[in-house]
């Protein structure tokens, strides 16, 4: 199959991008390299990149529409997003016009070039919204009604999809993503709450807990998301969460990793995130069902690759832990 990547030099897609190769597809990655980088594709293709073309490009440009028509893939997953719920709140036009205008863009683009499925990456941290915890682990069923514009964004795409497979036929899969994390995922974002940890323990800085660190999440490996993004250009339709059902407090993590580590740092408390909701744990039987899909790594195990990956990587590789400095009065 040809499956065309965007945003597959990114932490999810460049997983996607491995498992893909992995599976003997022809893969094309169109990427604008904001966040992703040529390394997650170095790692991704174990250096050689005979079935991977990669296009460097904004999906709202109009070239990255020309491009898909020209290449025609079988299947088009969309990973690439203006990602961060904190730019969204500080600039919902930029976060719309990747968001929505690309999207539509790679959409109708989608749909001129025949293509059979499309795979999207939707969030099942931020569609929802605040939710009721008595619903919990949530089903797709459950009502959208996201409290950031990130999640307004990806809760529309889903109202998009749902129009473009019944006015044009494209079928389509929303993988409603619980919270990932895995090698690769930067410990320099805001976001990444695993890689965040490790690296600051790690380079012997103390973690910024915000608020009381009981916001809960459902944490799942990017190698099983990867792999339900793979399965998803196959079969499967419509709205999937892809979780493990179970949830985790910041407090917790910090001490998971804490514990990994062999050390019980004592963590700095913040101020609690604008748009950020307090306990969204998935339901995953629609994925079970639809895609023949289950999460596989634990989180203990999940965190050991994370350590693993940080302790590897070479000085100077944008990713590694960046020594404490220690400023004189
Ligand atoms: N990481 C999570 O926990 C999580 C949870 C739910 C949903 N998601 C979604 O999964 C997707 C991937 O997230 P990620 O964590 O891998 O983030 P990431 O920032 O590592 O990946 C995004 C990729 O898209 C590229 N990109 C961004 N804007 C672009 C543009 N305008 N044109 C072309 N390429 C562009 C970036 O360079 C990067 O390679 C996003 O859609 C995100 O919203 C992530």
């Amino acid at each position: 199959m040809k499956a065309m990547v965007t945003g597959g030099a990114g932490f999810i897609g460049s997983h996607v991008v491995e498992q893909l190769l992995a599976r003997g597809d022809e893969v094309v990655v169109l990427d604008d390299f904001s966040t992703g980088l040529e390394d997650n594709l170095r790692a991704a293709t174990g250096g050689d990149d005979s079935r991977l073309r990669t296009y460097r490009v904004d999906i709202a440009d109009d070239t990255a529409a020309a491009i898909v028509r020209q290449e025609a893939p079988d299947a088009l997953l969309l990973i690439a997003a203006q990602s961060s719920v904190k730019v969204s709140m500080r600039d919902p036009m930029e976060d719309a016009r990747v968001n929505v205008i690309g999207m539509l863009k790679m959409l109708e683009a989608a749909k001129a070039s025949a293509c059979r499925k499309v795979v999207f990456a939707s969030s099942g941290g931020t569609i929802y919204g605040s939710v009721d915890e008595d619903r919990l682990p949530l089903r797709e069923d459950y009502p959208t009604a996201p409290v950031s514009f990130y999640g307004v964004t990806k809760a529309a795409l889903g109202h998009y999809l749902a129009v473009y497979r019944m006015q044009a036929g494209l079928d389509y899969a929303a993988l409603a993503l619980g919270n990932v994390y895995g090698p690769r995922q930067s410990p320099h974002g805001e976001a990444g709450v695993v890689s965040i940890f490790a690296g600051n323990i790690l380079s012997g800085r103390p973690c910024v807990i915000n608020g009381d660190g009981r916001t809960t999440r459902d944490y799942v490996h990017v190698k099983d998301v990867a792999r339900a993004f793979v399965l998803a250009t196959e079969r499967g339709t419509g709205l999937m969460n892809i979780g493990t059902g179970l949830g985790t407090s910041v407090n917790e993590i910090h001490q998971l990793v804490g514990i990994r580590l062999g050390t019980d740092l004592v963590p700095v408390r913040g101020r609690a995130l604008p748009g950020e909701v307090r306990r969204v744990v998935l339901d995953n039987t629609t994925a079970r069902t639809e895609l023949g899909w289950e999460p596989r790594i634990s989180l203990d195990e999940g965190i050991v690759t994370v350590l693993d990956w940080l302790r590897t990587l070479p000085a100077g590789h944008p990713s590694a832990p960046r020594p404490a400095t220690v400023t004189s009065a």
